[in-house]
């Protein structure tokens, strides 16, 4: 076993791991952030995808000790306040999901894909989420929601309650 230590989602985390242990499996078995979730555990379709230290990345594709000392933000620490992140309303009000169950990684993504670039064409939203796949929605409307997110979180812009304009960066 080796010790891990971590902060995910703004709480500090010290726990034995077996040092094969996919971050993705620390996360959903050991924290029960089970908002994470596991589609292929093959680093193909994104469902795992969460921030370690700013940058979206596949958890299934990284050792949980690989994340020690790191800062980690899942989908359950994107709220604030009890408000949605401005990407969450925008894929809820855009109709960006339908089963659901790309649209964690799916937020992630976009979510830094707009700290990067806060105003991405269409072509640019396709690839930056080209990583996460969704088997439900042609992804028409997840394009829709994160070109609105863009929108909303412009400086300036009208804000739901609680939410800042800023983009989280890296959603910490
Ligand atoms: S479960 Fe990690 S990329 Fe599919
Ligand atoms: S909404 Fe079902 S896989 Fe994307």
């Amino acid at each position: 076993m080796t010790e891990v230590r971590v902060t995910v989602d703004g709480v500090n985390y010290a726990d034995d791991v077996e040092p094969r242990m996919l971050l993705a499996q620390y996360l959903r078995e050991t924290l029960g952030k089970t908002g994470t979730l596991i589609g292929c555990d093959t680093s193909n379709c994104g469902a795992c995808t969460v921030h370690l230290n700013g940058q979206s990345v596949k958890s299934c594709s990284v050792l949980a000790v690989q994340a020690d000392g790191s800062e980690v933000t899942t989908i359950e620490g994107l709220a604030r306040d009890g408000n949605l992140h401005p990407v969450q309303e925008a894929f809820r009000e855009c109709h960006g999901l339908q089963c659901g169950y790309c649209t964690p990684g799916m937020i992630m993504a976009a979510v830094d894909l707009l700290g990067d670039n806060p105003d991405p064409s269409e072509d640019e939203v396709r690839e930056g989420i080209e990583g996460n796949l969704c088997r439900c929605t042609g992804y028409q409307n997840i394009v829709r929601a994160v070109q609105s997110a863009a929108q909303t979180m412009k400086p300036g812009a009208a804000q739901p309650a609680g939410q800042s304009a800023a983009p989280v960066a890296g959603g910490n």
